[in-house]
């Protein structure tokens, strides 16, 4: 076919322990947009990192518009105009929004010097045709997640490629961004460019996508056209199995004792914030990108200073100056940056699932109960079902999906009483959601108290107790599992004060 742009055949990839692709295929057309499938750990990523020349199959073949692809490093992909945004972001933070878009090809002037006007009007002209609101000055540690991947999409939107790879672009997106991207991505596919799109949003599916391909275990398991199929077919060849899903809460009786009081609490970008979450309840937190719920997150768990307010936990007042202060309290946060609060990626599974509760697995000497830890691990790895060839291996190898099940793990591992989860089934594929959700359940059910961030209204809606809205800083109205609905939670999450 004379519109087929890139095209994989019996493509193998192991690394040590790890057969990652096996004999897998792949095929994109010019003006598609095609949807790469599978579960944390089946090989989507490692298939578009041998494409974009970041690893090297170790059998197979590629064509790009019929000649053969030859792919020695990322670079050479870029040249031959496949783009990709990595699922990890990848931007360096030290440098500004317009340096990162246009690292190693600033446009200078003298031959030498960088032309700092000429790489401002560059970047302005992006941001206006993708219409992004970011400022091109700003550094892009001081970002948001969800701003630093509008910055990745726009890094690779930039080199005008035929081929536009997106390894979950709208994982850190609200809702309204993710409409603004999908703009961008129709004009793109009227202009015939080809797209692959990996998401683990099933919703998205249909609206954006043209054709699907499912892996499976690093296999092939095949290709339909988006329409001819429903999602539960899709799912049934993601998983090979069906998935049961008995995640709705329990009804609780009455009311548990307070066991988390906040009042009053203010700070730069927080509004008056009060509320109180009891044992055994299961406290959502719903609002738009920006409304403050990470912000009181971090407050909550000594992560940023308060200016006024109180913190009680069990009735006793807090005095938060670090983390480890809410830590030695009980409290336990899995941060939605996991790569900069998360996890460790340097070190390997075992510590990471410690590193949250090493005073349990050390002795008075301060000897480390290798043992233990190990025990701790396994147990972890099987409980969330993570995929990896040992607990000796470094995070840094996992998927995506995989290295947030380590960071839940950990939180798991050392015994809170208060957990808060900031999104927490962020690239979770559909069977590991599931499990997450019962895991979330057995938690409250055991007496724990949980506050849960997300910005997923289905997930806010079959997960809380009661669900606590914000806006701008402010907490917009709060409403009971059963007085909660989308609407109602869309309406008080856009109440400006
Ligand atoms: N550099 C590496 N070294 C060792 N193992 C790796 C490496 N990269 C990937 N793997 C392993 O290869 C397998 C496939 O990983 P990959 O990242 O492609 O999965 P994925 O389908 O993208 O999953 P997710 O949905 O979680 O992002 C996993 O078992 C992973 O641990
Ligand atoms: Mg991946």
């Amino acid at each position: 076919m004379s519109d087929v742009l890139i095209q994989m055949e019996g493509i193998d990839k192991a690394f040590p322990g790890v057969q990652a692709l096996k004999d897998c295929r792949f095929e994109l057309r010019s003006g598609e947009v095609h949807a790469l499938m599978g579960e944390n750990g089946a090989g989507k990523s490692t298939l578009m990192k041998v494409l974009t020349g970041v690893y090297q199959r170790d059998a197979g073949t590629m064509t790009l518009r019929g000649s053969e692809l030859v792919v020695p490093n990322a670079k050479a992909a870029q040249d031959k105009g496949i783009a990709i945004i990595h699922q990890e972001l990848n931007l360096a933070p030290d440098l500004t929004v317009a340096q990162n878009i246009f690292i190693g090809r600033e446009p200078r002037k003298l031959g030498f010097l960088l032309n700092e006007k000429e790489l401002n009007r560059k970047v302005e002209q992006l941001f206006q045709r993708l219409r992004l609101d970011l400022d091109p000055n700003e550094l892009v540690g001081n970002l948001t997640v969800a701003k630093q991947q509008l910055a990745e999409i726009a890094k690779a939107l930039s080199y005008n490629s035929e081929v536009l790879i997106m390894d979950e672009p709208t994982a850190a997106l609200s809702d309204a961004e993710i409409e603004e991207l999908f703009v961008i991505i129709r004009e793109l596919r009227r202009s015939g460019v080809g797209i692959v799109y990996i998401s683990h949003r099933m919703d998205e599916l249909k609206r954006i996508t043209d054709r699907v391909t499912v892996m499976r275990d690093g296999s092939y398991i095949g290709t339909v056209a988006t329409a001819e199929v429903t999602n539960e077919q899709i799912i049934a060849m993601m998983v090979g199995r069906e998935i049961y899903d008995s995640s709705k809460p329990k009804r609780r009786e009455g009311k548990g004792e307070p066991v988390l009081e906040v009042e009053g609490l203010n700070r730069k970008g927080l509004k008056n914030i009060s509320f109180k979450a009891h044992k055994g309840e299961i406290v959502g937190f719903a609002g738009l990108i920006g409304a403050g719920r990470t912000e009181v997150a971090r407050a909550i768990f000594g992560a940023d200073p308060i200016d006024s307010g109180e913190i009680r936990v069990k009735g006793r007042k807090l005095r938060l100056r670090e983390p480890h202060d809410a830590v030695k309290a009980g409290i336990g946060y899995l941060s939605e940056d996991r790569k900069r609060f998360g996890c460790i990626v340097d070190m390997d599974v075992q510590m990471n699932v410690a590193a949250a509760s090493m005073s349990s697995f050390t002795n008075r000497l301060g000897w480390i109960k290798e043992k233990r830890i190990a025990e701790a691990a396994d147990k972890m790895v099987e409980t969330l079902k993570v995929k990896t060839p040992h607990i000796r291996q470094e995070v840094k190898f996992l998927s995506g999906g995989n290295q947030q099940k380590i960071v839940i793990g950990k939180w798991l591992t050392r015994d809170c009483d208060i957990l808060i989860f900031d999104e927490p089934t962020r690239g979770i594929d559909v069977g590991a959601k599931s499990e997450i959700y019962k895991l979330l359940n057995d938690l409250a059910a055991s007496g724990k108290t949980i506050l849960m961030i997300s910005s997923e209204l289905p997930e806010i809606l079959r997960m809380s107790h009661r669900v606590i809205v914000m806006c701008e800083g402010r907490i917009t109205g709060e409403l009971d599992q059963d007085e909660a609905t989308q609407e109602r939670i869309m309406h008080l999450a856009t109440l400006r004060g």
